[in-house]
């Protein structure tokens, strides 16, 4: 199933293609592709070009860390990212590389490769679906994150799967239209609040 973006302009479609179902196919992510994704994170922007995003990721087949991942996962995540070939999480280092202070955009930039690597995914025919609702403490207890960095978001990468295979609540929340707030209340001219006029 796909459900593109119904936009007000013209977008890439790309961009209106992305997008974060819950039902996935369970055929696996080719290696190549794999490594795509993440060269194309690897190219996101990032202050002082630092570079503050890491990945942990297990493929299905390595069962074992394939499991480390789902388990810190909150039931409802685990209900559906289950059947997600490709599991992972996505960190950002607190710290600046050259000088070891605090980097105040290093969750901004881990976003922002997380966010080519979604697009980079739908260029390939993959989809992905990020999540909040993950155990934090658990996660980073169970991989031995850092003090210096923080798990984000977790994310589930594959193919697109059957919408008939999710429970019904689940189908209903898949065919749902996707929604977005208007332009005019969130990009601003002069002052907070003020729509900028070319909108
Ligand atoms: C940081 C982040 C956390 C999210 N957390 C969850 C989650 O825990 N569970 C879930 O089912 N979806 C989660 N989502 C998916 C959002 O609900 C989804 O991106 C949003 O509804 C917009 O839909 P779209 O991605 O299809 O455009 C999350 C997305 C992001 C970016």
């Amino acid at each position: 199933m796909e459900n593109p973006a119904i936009t007000n302009h013209e977008i890439h479609p790309l961009i209106a293609q992305r997008w974060s179902p819950r039902a996935f196919d369970s055929k696996p992510v080719e290696t190549e592709k794999l490594a795509q994704l993440f060269e194309a994170a690897r190219w996101s922007a990032s202050c002082f070009n630092d570079q503050p995003w890491v990945f942990i990721v297990a493929t299905k087949d390595d069962t074992v860390n394939y499991q480390k991942l789902l388990d810190c996962l909150v039931p409802f995540n685990v209900s559906w990212a289950q059947a997600a070939p490709v599991l992972g999480f996505v960190v950002a280092q607190k710290n600046f590389k050259h000088n070891d202070k605090p980097n105040a955009w290093g969750e901004y930039d881990a976003g922002q490769a997380a966010a080519t690597l979604a697009l980079q995914a739908t260029a390939l025919g993959l989809v992905t679906h990020q999540m909040g609702g993950f155990d934090a403490d658990k996660a980073i207890a169970t991989f031995n994150i850092p003090e210096t960095a923080r798990p984000i978001a977790a994310i589930a990468i594959g193919y697109a799967g059957e919408t008939s295979n999710l429970p019904a609540d689940l189908q209903e929340k898949e065919k749902a239209p996707r929604d977005r707030q208007p332009l005019a209340s969130f990009v601003f001219t002069g002052e907070w609040g003020s729509s900028a006029k070319f909108i």
